[in-house]
C-alpha cells in the first residue's frame, strides 16, 4: 500500500494517495456491505438443495439421530472448510484459479477444475429452477390433476425411456430456461455491489417470509405432528452404519456450497478488514437452520397428507426431485384452504432460492474468466451465460431427467468429493495451514484453535477420502440407478474427464505480467 507499484489485483491499490496509476482491469470490485456479503453467501448455500434434499436425507437416514453425524459434520468439516475458502479467496483477492495460482503455478488446475464443474453444475441447475417456474405458474391453475407424479413425467416432461432417447422438444420448458436465464444474467451483469449484492436483499428476505409461513402453516395442519414424528423420530442405530456418516458430511458439503470455488471467489470482493470466522459461522448456521425449518415444513405437510389421504407414511413420501414436483403438488390439492397460494409460496421459495444459487455459480465461472483473461465484466458474463443457456436447452428434451440424473451423481460424487479432498491436503500439507491460520485470527473477531487445522488436515481428507473410495466401489458394483452402461461412461465418466482436462487446458494459457503478484497484506 505504501509502494503502489506491483499491487497488481489488490483493492487496496485506489485506496492509496492519487499518485498509484491502477487500470481498471486492476480494481476488483467490492461488497458494499457486510450484510451484503453474507447474504450473497447464504444465497449461495441456501438453494434447492436445502428445500428437498435435507429433510428426504434426514428421513431416510435416521430421522431425528441424522442430526448428530449432521452437526458432526457441520463443525468438524462445514465451518472450517468456509473459514479456509473465505481465508483463501480474502487472502489472495482472486477466484479459485487466481487464488491458487498466487501459491504457486502449479496449483492452478485445483483453481480451475471447482470452475469447470460450476458451469457444469448451473447448466443443469438451472434446468430444475426452470421446472420450479413452470410449476410457480401452474399453480394457478393446478393443472397436474388428481395424479401430479403422472403429470410431471408424461405431461410436463414426456419422459422417454432411455438416457438416448431424447423424445421432443419441450418448448414451455424452453421459455423458462430462457426467462431464467436472462434474469440471473441480468443480475450479474449489474456487478457484485449493484447487481448480486442487491438482489440477495431482496430474495433472502423474501425467502425467509415464505418459507416461514409455509412452516407455521404446516405445522398447525391437523396430522403434521405425525409427519413430525417421521422426521425427526431418532432411529439410533443408524449412527452405528458408517454410510449415514458419509451422507452427513455429503449433504454438509453440498449445502453450503463448498469445493465449488464459490465461497472463494465471494471473499475475494470483501473489503480488507473483514471478521472472515464470524462471517463463516453465520453463514453455516443459517444456512443449516434454515434446512432444518423447510423440513419442518414440509414433514408436517406430508403428516397432514397422509392423515387426509388415509395412508401410510411411507407411501407419500418420495425422494429428491419428486419431492418437489410429484409429492408437493399432491400436498397443495389436499390442502383445505389456500390452494393456490401455497402453491404460489412452495414454487416461488425455489426458485427464490435457486437463484441466488444459480448466481454465485455463475460468477464463479465469469469471476474466474476475468482474472485470467482479462475481460471485462459485460464479456465474462455474456460469454458464460449464453454458452451455459445453449447447453441448458438441451434439457428440454424428453431425456432430461436421466440425463440430469445422471450427471448430477458423476458431478457431485467426483466432484465436490475430490476437489474438497486435493484443497485439504494441498493446503494443509503442502503450506504452512499456520499462516493461514494467522491471517484468518488477525481480522476476525474470534480467533480460531488448533481444532481447524485438525480438521483440514486430519478428519475432511479422512472423511472425504472414505466418501471417494465408498463412491467408486459403488459405482464399480452395480450401474448407478440401472442405466445403460454406456450413458453412464459417457454423461458420467466421459463428463468429468472432460471437467478435468478443460481445467489443465485453461492452466496452461498465459497470465498476464505481474498478476501472480501476491496482493499486500497477505504476506505477513
Ligand atoms: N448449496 C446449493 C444447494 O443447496 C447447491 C450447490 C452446491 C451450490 N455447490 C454449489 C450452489 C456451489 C452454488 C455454488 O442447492
Amino acid at each position: 500500500m505504501k509502494d503502489g507499484g506491483c499491487r497488481v489485483g489488490s483493492i487496496y491499490s485506489l485506496s492509496t494517495e492519487g499518485d498509484v496509476v491502477v487500470s481498471e482491469q486492476q480494481v476488483r470490485d467490492q461488497w458494499g456491505t457486510r450484510l451484503g456479503f453474507v447474504l450473497a453467501a447464504i444465497g449461495s448455500a441456501v438453494g434447492l438443495g436445502n428445500i428437498w434434499r435435507f429433510s428426504y436425507m434426514a428421513y431416510s437416514n435416521g430421522g431425528g439421530a441424522f442430526l448428530i453425524p449432521y452437526l458432526f459434520a457441520l463443525f468438524t468439516a462445514g465451518i472450517p472448510l468456509m473459514i479456509l475458502e473465505f481465508a483463501l479467496g480474502h487472502k489472495l483477492r482472486g477466484s479459485a484459479p487466481l487464488a491458487f495460482a498466487r501459491l504457486g503455478r502449479r496449483w492452478e488446475w485445483l483453481g480451475w477444475w471447482p470452475v469447470v464443474l460450476s458451469f457444469i453444475l448451473v447448466v443443469y441447475y438451472m434446468v430444475i429452477i426452470a421446472w420450479s417456474f413452470n410449476y410457480l405458474i401452474f399453480s394457478f391453475t393446478q393443472p397436474w390433476g388428481q395424479e401430479p407424479a403422472g403429470f410431471f413425467i408424461n405431461d410436463f416432461l414426456r419422459l422417454t425411456g432411455s438416457p438416448w432417447d431424447f423424445g421432443s422438444f419441450r418448448w414451455p420448458i424452453v421459455a423458462t430456461i430462457i426467462g431464467i436465464w436472462v434474469l440471473n444474467f441480468v443480475i450479474i451483469y449489474s456487478g457484485i455491489e449493484k447487481g448480486i449484492e442487491r438482489a440477495n436483499k431482496i430474495f433472502m428476505p423474501l425467502l425467509a417470509v415464505l418459507v416461514i409461513i409455509i412452516t407455521v402453516r404446516g405445522l398447525t395442519l391437523p396430522g403434521a405432528l405425525s409427519g413430525l414424528n417421521y422426521y425427526l423420530q431418532p432411529d439410533f442405530s443408524a449412527l452405528l452404519d458408517a454410510r449415514v456418516w458419509v451422507a452427513a458430511y455429503g449433504q454438509i458439503f453440498f449445502t453450503l456450497s463448498l469445493g465449488f470455488g464459490a465461497m472463494i471467489i465471494y471473499s475475494s470482493y470483501l473489503p480488507e478488514k473483514s471478521d472472515l470466522v464470524n462471517n463463516a459461522f453465520i453463514t453455516s448456521l443459517t444456512n443449516c437452520s434454515f434446512s432444518f425449518l423447510v423440513g419442518m415444513g414440509v414433514f408436517g405437510i406430508l403428516g397432514y397428507m397422509a392423515e387426509a389421504q388415509q395412508m401410510p407414511f411411507e407411501q407419500v413420501v418420495d425422494k429428491s426431485i419428486m419431492l418437489a414436483f410429484a409429492v408437493f403438488p399432491k400436498a397443495i390439492n389436499t390442502l383445505p384452504t389456500f390452494n393456490v397460494f401455497f402453491g404460489i409460496l412452495f414454487f416461488g421459495s425455489l426458485v427464490l432460492a435457486g437463484i441466488s444459487s444459480s448466481v454465485s455459480l455463475v460468477e464463479t465461472v465469469a469471476g474466474a474468466l476475468m482474472d485470467k483473461f482479462n475481460l471485462s465484466r459485460p464479456a465474462a458474463v455474456t460469454g458464460t451465460s449464453l454458452f451455459a443457456m445453449i447447453l441448458s436447452l438441451g434439457f428440454a428434451f424428453g431425456n432430461s431427467l436421466m440425463v440430469l440424473d445422471i450427471v448430477d451423481h458423476f458431478i457431485n460424487n467426483y466432484g465436490i468429493a475430490v476437489t474438497g479432498l486435493l484443497e485439504c491436503i494441498v493446503l494443509g500439507w503442502f503450506f504452512r495451514l499456520d499462516e493461514f491460520k494467522e491471517y484468518v485470527n488477525r481480522i476476525s473477531d474470534f480467533s480460531v484453535g488448533s481444532w481447524w487445522i485438525w480438521s483440514i488436515k486430519i478428519i475432511t481428507p479422512f472423511v472425504l477420502g472414505i466418501m471417494s473410495i465408498q463412491n467408486l466401489l459403488g459405482d464399480l458394483s452395480h450401474a448407478y440407478g440401472d442405466y445403460p452402461v454406456s450413458a453412464l461412461l459417457v454423461l458420467g465418466v466421459l463428463v468429468v474427464l472432460v471437467s478435468i482436462a478443460a481445467a489443465l487446458a485453461l492452466t496452461t494459457r498465459p497470465w498476464r505480467e505481474n498478476w501472480l503478484l501476491k496482493p499486500t497484506g497477505s504476506e505477513e
